[in-house]
């Protein structure tokens, strides 16, 4: 963990070790009390960590709580109509055509390749002579970039550099970003980085929407495909040129999010040697010398309770839930103002000492049926909850599963020593300076994809 201040920030060293790592910002009080109010340049805040609290801003009265302004900013491409920046009629609109296109149905198509691609990376590893250090954060964002790419749009690879660089979003603001211009200054717009970003990408989308769009298409029924001919039930429209632009860009920008728990995942396993055991055990069964299936996926419960348990104590988007309260609320008992901001933020919820017992270690049993079934399910949000829950955590979560399933059978993974993991964020958490480890080969790879 990084140092954990003993009291409140003043604000100014808030916004001087925020801007380095927004982790180190957060305080005990915020691990002991439920409900946390400060005040920043005068505007109230409130850091709500109650279940219930949670369930009422995320789910039940979710409409009084849209994103902040200057982070739905930073989503507003072409026509500002994406996922991440829209807001009430037209962001229910999109959520109702792109649900199905990425649900865990529309997903396992894609298992096979994953599994592929899980294979080729670990061949590339093999070859890395014995003691030399690698960082895994690196390794694996070409693994979750090709993966991603076969996902949006099959066999073409012409959508990587999308991905790819969409998926370093976002980095941190450009001023104009961040500030809502007047209509008379609207042509600065132009200027925001984020649209320059995205427009060097039209080119290529156009191609592939028009593509899929064409009656001779004959290709896989790729996410794009999905994309392109979705129709809403009810009125039998689709999604415009300009808005499925908006929602690829968003969807490219937000994918690289996977890539988030892989290099914690080793790290655990590397510092904990009898969970390691259980899960090579569990792979052994289950998968033994053959080729993973998709099949196998669903039989791996000690991996999906290794991956959560890596979630809740290094959540991918750890401070990320930040809304404004339109009108006056009741929250957990405190009287919320209108335009109070209200932040949820899982690194807290996730180590909160009223809702975890012994909250900083690492225990996957904690992920074991009974005792999911024993808490309250707004004590754990990686995905968030509620009708803004990550539309992409069924791809998450099978790129994670095969990445995990696919490598941990070939290698030991062990920390390069000597150099200190902190775990740092902006939006995304990171390790700082990457995750350096060696490997131990552990089953032969077979040479090549059979
Ligand atoms: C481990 C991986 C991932 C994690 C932990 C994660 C987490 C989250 C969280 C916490 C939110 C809510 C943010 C907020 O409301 O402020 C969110 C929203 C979102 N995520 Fe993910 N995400 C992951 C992967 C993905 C992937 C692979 C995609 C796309 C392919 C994706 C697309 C989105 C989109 C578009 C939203 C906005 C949804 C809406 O507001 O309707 N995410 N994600």
């Amino acid at each position: 963990m990084p140092p954990r201040p003993a009291r409140p920030l003043s604000t100014l060293r808030l916004l001087r070790v925020a801007r380095d790592n927004s982790l180190a910002a957060c305080d005990e009080e915020l691990f002991d009390e439920l409900v946390v109010e400060r005040r920043l340049f005068g505007q109230r805040y409130f850091v709500i960590s109650d279940p219930d609290g949670i369930r009422r801003v995320m789910q039940d009265n979710v409409d009084n709580y849209p994103r902040l302004t200057w982070i739905r900013r930073v989503f507003e491409f072409a026509a500002g109509s994406g996922m991440l920046h829209a807001e009430g009629a037209p962001w229910r609109r999109h959520r109702r055509l792109i649900n199905p296109t990425l649900d865990h149905r529309a997903m396992l198509p894609d298992g096979p390749v994953m599994i592929d691609l899980a294979e080729e990376m670990a061949r590339h590893l093999a070859a890395i002579p014995a003691g030399q250090g690698i960082d895994l954060h690196d390794a694996f964002r070409h693994l979750v970039t090709l993966s991603a790419g076969h996902v949006f749009a099959g066999a073409d690879r012409a959508i990587d550099p999308m991905i790819d660089r969409m998926g370093q979003y976002p980095g941190p603001y450009g001023a104009l970003d961040l500030l809502t211009t007047p209509g008379w200054l609207r042509f600065l717009d132009c200027y925001r980085k984020t649209r320059i970003e995205a427009a060097r990408f039209a080119p290529v989308l156009d191609r592939l929407i028009e593509e899929r769009r064409s009656e001779n298409y004959a290709g896989r029924r790729d996410l794009l495909w999905r994309l392109v001919n979705a129709r809403d039930r009810d009125t039998g429209e689709g999604l415009t040129t300009a808005e499925l632009h908006d929602e690829i860009l968003t969807l490219g920008a937000t994918s690289a999010t996977s890539l988030r728990p892989l290099p914690w995942v080793w790290y655990l396993l590397a510092t904990h040697p009898e969970a390691e055991e259980k899960l090579h055990a569990e792979l052994d069964e289950v998968i033994g010398s053959r080729r993973p299936g998709v099949g196998d996926l669903a039989k791996l419960p000690y991996l999906r309770q290794l991956l959560d348990e890596t979630m809740r104590l290094y959540p991918p988007l750890p401070i990320m839930m930040m809304r404004r309260a339109l009108a006056e609320d009741t929250v957990s008992g405190r009287r919320i103002p209108r335009n109070a901001i209200v932040a949820i933020m899982p690194w807290v919820v996730h180590r909160h000492r009223k809702l975890w017992r012994d909250p900083d270690r690492f225990d996957p049993d904690r992920f074991a049926p009974a005792e999911i079934a024993s808490r309250s399910r707004y004590a754990y949000l990686p995905f968030a909850v509620g009708p803004h829950v990550c539309v992409g955590a069924s791809m998450a979560m099978l790129q994670l599963i095969v990445a995990v399933a696919v490598l941990a059978r070939h290698f030991r993974f062990r920390l390069v020593p000597g150099r200190a993991i902190e775990p740092t964020a902006w939006t995304n958490i990171r390790p700082k300076g990457g995750m350096w480890m060696t490997l131990e080969p552990r089953l032969a790879v077979p040479s090549r994809v059979a």
